[in-house]
């Protein structure tokens, strides 16, 4: 696992995506002039295949900001899938051909952000802070794995790649580039709820030189997924979303893929974060705000449950809830915007009936201020007796809160073990000694101090989770790609 305490710290060699400064006036008056041509753009999307197969008829993609359609998605049938499974052929290249196709792909993502930013802010509600990030992350994942290609390694053969809606260029492109990378055919399916970015992302990886039969997009639900995990002809499945999904996909391929085809399972979480008496307060209040409520809560790392050891929990409450008045939750294309919407009206429903129940229980601390209007969530504050409480990932803007006595941290540490999840975990104190003894008993995949526990970077903090969060190995390190290839491979460094 990874302990983080700032970025960068064990790093090897390579170099990041700039990103952009969004303090700095030139550059944001660049972004808008890129973007804003696309603000009423309509998008269209289908499956990109090997070869042409029956079309089904379009569907409306809808923004979740305002519920009015982006733009139109063709959905894979059957006849795409299985035109799709017989036309896939690995990418036979050499090595350095198909590094040289990523890279290129990398470039024309980076030259694309305007219209890319707009995608991900109009399909998938992201904020400008957003885009950046999924973009920088998205190309990252790109050159990060074109530069480290096993020198033996010899594909799988076809590799299915499901993706998120919340992540929907970087998780995606990131699985995809794996799998190109070490030589396979991909047959990529991204979420049903965010198909045009996809699209467009498929489009420029094949303008890059990467071959059609070796990259394939079948967009639809979980039905399209569910016939590309139980082929056969699959080799291996490199999947990231919930639990529940995963557990479907590891037993579909049990029963229908040959035995031992590899799933890289990337799940969900219940991540937790403690904060004891010697944390300073405006720090790890910051770092709260922005692992809780950054992506309108929308990340699979995003803090779920803080526990607050009660001598500090009252001063530490009035700064956190001050801070989440100040929170603007609105359009995420307006730079002034701190929380953009969730992604539709079924995950605004499923929150807004947690929340009411805690309400009706009394245990609501705060709930500020969104818009009536499209899919969004006021950023919430629900008191709890410990982590036990949540049944499920609550997968939005609401954070839960646990006092703690310091005789109790071993309690502590146990009950956040005992949710069998493991994806990230968060420490604000200012006692090495305490922090040593958490982080060695603490079961998570990242692990972040004094800091927010969001955002993992490419290359120097692999991310993943364990137990039911996730099978490895984690996505954006060394140990990634040699997964990806044939068995007699694997274990090859890379
Ligand atoms: P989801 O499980 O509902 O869907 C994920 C993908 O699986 C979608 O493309 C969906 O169409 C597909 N799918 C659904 N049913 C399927 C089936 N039976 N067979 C094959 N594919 C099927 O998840 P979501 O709502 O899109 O994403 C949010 C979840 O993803 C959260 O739980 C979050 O924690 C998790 N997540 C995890 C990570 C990580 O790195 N660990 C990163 C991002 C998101
Ligand atoms: N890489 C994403 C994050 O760290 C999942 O938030």
């Amino acid at each position: 696992r990874s302990i983080a305490t700032g970025p960068d710290l064990f790093a090897p060699e390579r170099v990041n995506s700039q990103g952009f400064d969004l303090a700095h006036a030139p550059t944001l008056a660049r972004i808008d002039q890129a973007r804003t041509p696309w603000l009423t753009h309509s998008w269209r999307a289908a499956p990109l295949l090997a070869q042409d197969a029956a079309p089904l008829s379009p569907e409306d993609v809808i923004n979740p900001s305002d519920l009015t359609p982006v733009g139109q998605v063709t959905p894979a049938s059957p006849q795409d899938i299985a035109t799709a499974l017989t036309a896939a052929s690995p990418w036979d290249a050499p090595a350095s051909a198909r590094a040289a196709a990523l890279n290129k792909a990398a470039d024309l993502y980076e030259d694309n952000f305007g219209e890319l930013f707009a995608l991900l802010s109009r399909e998938a509600g992201k904020t400008l802070l957003d885009c950046v990030s999924e973009l920088r992350e998205a190309v990252d994942f790109l050159r990060f794995y074109a530069s480290r290609i096993p020198t033996d390694a010899k594909p799988a053969g076809i590799f299915t790649c499901i993706s998120p809606w919340n992540f929907p260029l970087a998780i995606f492109s990131g699985q995809i580039a794996a799998a190109l990378a070490t030589g396979n055919a991909v047959l990529a399916k991204p979420a049903e709820q965010t198909p045009l970015i996809a699209y467009r992302a498929i489009s420029l990886l094949h303008q890059a030189g990467v071959p059609r039969a070796a990259l394939q997009l079948l967009p639809g639900g979980g039905s399209v997924g569910a016939a590309l995990t139980s082929d056969n002809r699959v080799n291996g499945v490199a999947f990231t979303g919930s639990t529940a999904t995963a557990l479907k996909i590891r037993s579909s391929m049990a029963d229908n893929l040959r035995p031992g085809t590899p799933l890289i399972a990337e799940t969900g979480g219940l991540n937790a974060m403690i904060v004891d008496s010697t944390a300073l307060p405006e720090q790890a209040v910051q770092s709260i705000i922005e692992s809780a409520f950054q992506s309108a809560g929308q990340r699979c790392s995003a803090l779920r449950c803080l526990y607050l050891q009660e001598d500090i929990a009252d001063g530490v409450l009035t700064m956190l809830t001050g801070a989440m008045e100040a929170l603007n939750t609105g359009n995420p294309w307006l730079l002034s915007t701190d929380s953009g919407p969730v992604i539709d009206q079924t995950a605004r429903d499923g929150i807004a009936s947690h929340i009411a129940i805690a309400r009706a229980e009394g245990r609501l601390l705060k709930q500020v201020q969104a818009p009536e209007q499209g899919t969004f969530v006021a950023p919430t504050l629900i008191e709890i007796p410990g982590i036990a409480a949540l049944e499920q990932e609550i997968f939005g803007p609401v954070l839960h809160v646990v006092r703690f006595k310091a005789v109790d941290l071993d309690n502590v540490i146990a009950d956040i073990n005992a949710t069998g999840y493991g994806l990230t975990f968060g420490l604000h104190s200012r006692i090495d000694d305490r922090v040593q003894y958490v982080t060695d008993r603490i079961e998570a995949g990242n692990i972040y101090v004094n800091r927010n526990q969001i955002g993992a970077v490419v290359g120097s903090q692999p991310f993943g989770g364990e137990g039911l969060s996730g099978t490895g190995p984690k996505a954006g390190g060394p140990n990634y790609l040699p997964r990806f290839c044939a068995p007699d491979r694997q274990h090859s460094s890379a």
